[in-house]
């Protein structure tokens, strides 16, 4: 393998085979890449479990900035206003990349995009493909592409562990594979390696996503922003199984109600009741249950007898865990969903790390805010790789020299679970906060598998613990109200790590700025 691998040496390397880099790689077509993946292409990407869909701004009755205005609402004030517009703009001739790359999407009868509501959307806009297998049907369209153009080169079973810095610029990745470890050289690196669900029990990503592309640029020095918001996702099958099956919000879209054990619809006095922002129906559920009731998501009159031509993997999943939703009340429960906060990027995906960008769920580029607006984030994966591609291509590859190999961990969160469980969940507070933050900081200054997953785990608290108000996904019962000003978060680990330590020692937060 290390005769083959050395002759790639120098060219991008992206680390991350969802759709995010899938899309870059095949963007920076004809220049050769290499790609890093775990797995085999498509086999443990959350991408490839995506329901919702893309969302853009294609119906007659729709427009980029209708679209930008429900953005920022669920948002809570905190999106990058100017970004949110670009990406949005550009969502609509992304669905055409798609389509144009294979994918499937359903149609109507007469061949237009069929499209799908979804919470906090006043327009119908959410492309789907195989009715709730979206992510699915584009995994298989960009695999077959990527596998198919020669100047990608996949290297599967291949884990990065550290990217090598010199001065602030990236020279290189240490990475371990069934052979031991590798170093490849290269000065730009792409990370696109999804999001945070495996940190957390309750959860609808694979656990595999734990964090992985935030220790990297972590650990690298670069700046990760917006760490607190984390989105929680309504209605999860509340079942044994974990990861957790995710019932889509497109099944509210179509109707359906949330009830609980009496059959009171206790959501419906919201503003947009069942299709209100995420993070409000997430919360108005966790306090419900919370409370002593159960929770159950009410698809018989709507969509009623069609629920399984319309979702056909859900209807599997709940057949499994012998639901019929077409007669039966569908148990559910609040689960970790998505990663709002990520690493910092640019308008090109550029980091503050030279040579480093960043793309899909581990970027944070604004558009998001304290509370993604559904199918948003694929769209960004999409339209962000084409940037991020122009970017990289325009940046001059230069010679740099091998390193030796080196052996990191792999990681493991094992015993950091059970603490963003419990802290950084739907409802947080500072004292609960404070002795996560105590019982992380030993294991994020380790050495062994659980320090990457602590160092990320860690730098979330700090982020939550220092946001001393309540906005969009990032709820404080010590805090419950909205600051003053809307600010973003911006947190080095070497920061989130001196915090840490001088609260420790101090067992105060008092002098702590945010
Ligand atoms: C869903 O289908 O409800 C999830 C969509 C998303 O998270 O964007």
């Amino acid at each position: 393998m290390s005769a083959d691998v050395r002759s790639f040496f120098g060219r991008p390397i992206i680390i991350g085979g969802g759709i995010a880099g899938l899309m870059t790689a095949l963007h920076l077509a004809p220049e050769p890449v290499l790609l890093l993946s775990r797995t085999p292409l498509g086999a443990d990407a959350s991408s490839i479990w995506a329901q919702g869909g893309l969302a853009a701004s294609l119906g007659n009755d729709d427009d980029p900035e209708v679209h930008l205005a429900d953005t920022l609402a669920a948002g809570d004030g905190l999106c990058d206003a100017e970004i949110a517009s670009r990406i949005l703009h550009a969502a609509p001739s992304a669905i055409e990349t798609l389509a144009t790359l294979g994918v499937r999407f359903d149609r109507t009868p007469e061949g237009t995009l069929r499209l799908g509501l979804e919470a906090a959307h006043c327009r119908r806009r959410i492309v789907h493909a195989g009715g709730d297998g979206s992510g699915r049907e584009v995994m298989r369209a960009l695999v077959a592409a990527v596998r198919s153009t020669p100047s990608i080169v996949v290297v599967e079973g291949v884990e990065a562990r550290r990217l090598a810095v010199k001065e602030n610029a990236v020279r290189g990745v240490w990475a371990s594979c069934s052979m031991g470890s590798i170093f490849f050289v290269s000065r730009r690196v792409i990370l696109a390696t999804g999001g945070i669900g495996g940190l957390f029990f309750d959860t609808t990503n694979p656990l595999g996503s734990c964090g992985q592309g935030l220790a990297l640029a972590a650990r690298a020095g670069a700046v990760l922003a917006d760490l607190e918001f984390i989105q929680f996702h309504p209605t999860a099958l509340d079942g044994p199984d974990r990861p957790m099956q995710l019932i889509s919000e497109a099944v509210r879209g179509e109707g359906a109600v949330i009830v609980d054990e009496t059959g009171q619809r206790f959501l419906e006095d919201l503003q947009g009741a069942e299709l209100a922002p995420r993070d409000v129906v997430a919360r108005t559920i966790w306090n419900h249950l919370s409370n002593g009731h159960r929770v159950f998501l009410d698809a018989r009159e709507k969509p009623g007898t069609t629920f399984a031509r319309q979702f056909p993997t859900i209807a599997r999943a709940c057949r499994d865990a012998g639901i019929d939703p077409a007669y039966d009340l569908i148990p559910i429960r609040p689960a970790q969903h998505y990663h709002m906060g990520g690493v910092a990027v640019d308008g090109a995906g550029r980091t503050s790390v030279s040579g480093l960008w960043a793309c899909g769920e581990v970027a944070s580029t604004g558009l998001h805010g304290a509370n993604r607006l559904a199918s948003n984030s694929l769209t960004e994966a999409v339209v962000c790789a084409r940037w991020v591609a122009e970017s990289v291509a325009g940046t001059p590859a230069r010679r740099t020299k091998p390193v030796v190999a080196r052996d990191y961990p792999s990681p493991d969160p094992i015993s950091v679970r059970p603490l963003l469980s419990n802290a950084l969940g739907i409802v947080r507070n500072g004292e609960c906060l404070k002795a996560t933050l105590r019982a992380l900081l030993p294991l994020a200054e380790g050495k062994d598998a659980a320090a990457d997953p602590a160092a990320v785990g860690l730098m979330i608290a700090i982020a939550a613990l220092l946001r001393q108000e309540s906005r969009g996904a990032h709820y404080r019962t010590d805090f419950p109200d909205h600051g003053v000003v809307a600010r973003r978060s911006r947190l080095t680990l070497d920061q989130a790590l001196a915090t840490a330590r001088e609260f420790a020692s101090s067992s105060t937060l008092e002098g702590l700025e945010q």
